[in-house]
C-alpha cells in the first residue's frame, strides 16, 4: 500500500490554477522523485502536500488518512517533513538551534538528542559547526541543515525540494549519498530535482510534471532509457 497517494490533486494560488491534475504515488521505504522544467509545479505541489497552499479538487492521502487541506502542523505531526526550495534557515539561530525547530512538535527528549547524534553523525561538518550562525553556513552545508532540519522532526516521509540547486556536484554526490544512507534506515524520500541525471541516481521511482499535470511515470530505470525523457530532460 501507498504511503502518500496524491489523485486528480487541483491547486494554484487565488484565480491562477498551477496543478490541474497530478497524481503520484510514493510507497513506504522507497526514494520517489518528480521532474520538470521551471514552473512545472512542482514546488506548489510539495506545499499542497504541506498544507501550505489549499487544494481545490482532489484527494491527498498519507498513511490511510485523508490530509487534503489539513494545516502545517497538522501535516507536520502526521510525520511529512518539507525541506523548502531555498533552505529557508533561520539567519541568528545557530545551526544547533535551526535543527532543533525541526522538533518543535515533539516533547521526547531521549529521542531528539538521539536524532541529533544521528544527524550530526551522518553530516559531521553541522556537530563542527553547531554553536555557529546558520546564515553563515556554506551552501552545501545549509542544504545540510535543512535536511537535518526536517529529520528531527522524525518524519515517516521526508520531501525535498531542489536538491542540488547551486550545490557543486561532487556535493550533491555526498549528499546523495547520506539520502540513501538516510532511507536504508527506514526513510521514505520523496525527492523534486531539475536536475533529471541526478535525481534518476538517488530515486527508483519518478514522476513527470509537465504544466501542472502528470505526463509519465516509471521506474526511474525505464524512463531514464526513455528517448523522450533523455531528449527533452537529459540534453542527450
Ligand atoms: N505565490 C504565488 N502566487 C502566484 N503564482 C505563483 C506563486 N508561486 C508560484 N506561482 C506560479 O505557479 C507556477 C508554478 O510554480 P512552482 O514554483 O510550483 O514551479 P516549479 O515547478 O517548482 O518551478 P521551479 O523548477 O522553477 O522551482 C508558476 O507559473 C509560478 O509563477
Ligand atoms: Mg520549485
Amino acid at each position: 500500500m501507498s504511503l502518500l497517494e496524491v489523485k486528480n490533486l487541483e491547486a494554484g494560488y487565488g484565480d491562477v490554477q498551477v496543478l490541474w491534475d497530478v497524481s503520484i504515488s510514493v510507497k513506504r521505504g522507497e526514494i520517489a522523485c518528480i521532474v520538470g522544467s521551471n514552473g512545472a509545479g512542482k514546488t506548489t505541489l510539495l506545499r499542497t502536500i504541506s498544507g501550505l497552499v489549499q487544494p481545490k479538487g482532489g484527494s491527498i492521502s498519507f498513511d490511510g488518512e485523508d490530509i487534503g487541506g489539513k494545516t502545517p502542523d497538522h501535516v507536520l505531526g502526521r510525520g511529512i517533513a518539507h525541506v523548502p526550495e531555498g533552505r529557508r534557515l533561520f539567519k541568528g539561530l545557530s545551526v544547533r538551534d535551526n535543527l532543533m525547530l525541526g522538533a518543535y512538535l515533539r516533547s521526547d527528549q531521549d529521542g531528539i538528542a538521539k536524532d541529533l547524534e544521528h544527524v550530526m553523525d551522518v553530516f559531521p561538518i553541522l556537530r563542527e559547526r553547531q554553536h555557529q550562525d546558520a546564515s553563515t553556513l556554506s551552501g552545501g552545508e545549509q542544504q545540510m541543515c535543512a535536511i537535518g532540519r526536517g529529520i528531527l522532526s522524525r518524519p515517516a516521509l521526508l520531501m525535498i525540494d531542489e536538491l542540488s540547486l547551486g550545490l557543486a556536484p561532487r556535493l550533491v554526490d555526498r549528499l546523495g549519498e547520506a539520502l540513501i544512507e538516510i532511507n536504508k534506515a527506514g526513510l521514505t524520500i520523496l525527492l523534486v530535482e531539475q536536475d533529471v541525471m541526478t535525481a534518476f541516481e538517488i530515486a527508483t521511482e519518478a514522476f513527470v510534471i509537465e504544466t501542472g499535470r502528470t505526463t509519465m511515470s516509471g521506474t526511474t530505470a525505464d524512463l531514464g532509457d526513455d528517448p523522450k525523457i533523455r531528449e527533452a530532460y537529459m540534453g542527450l
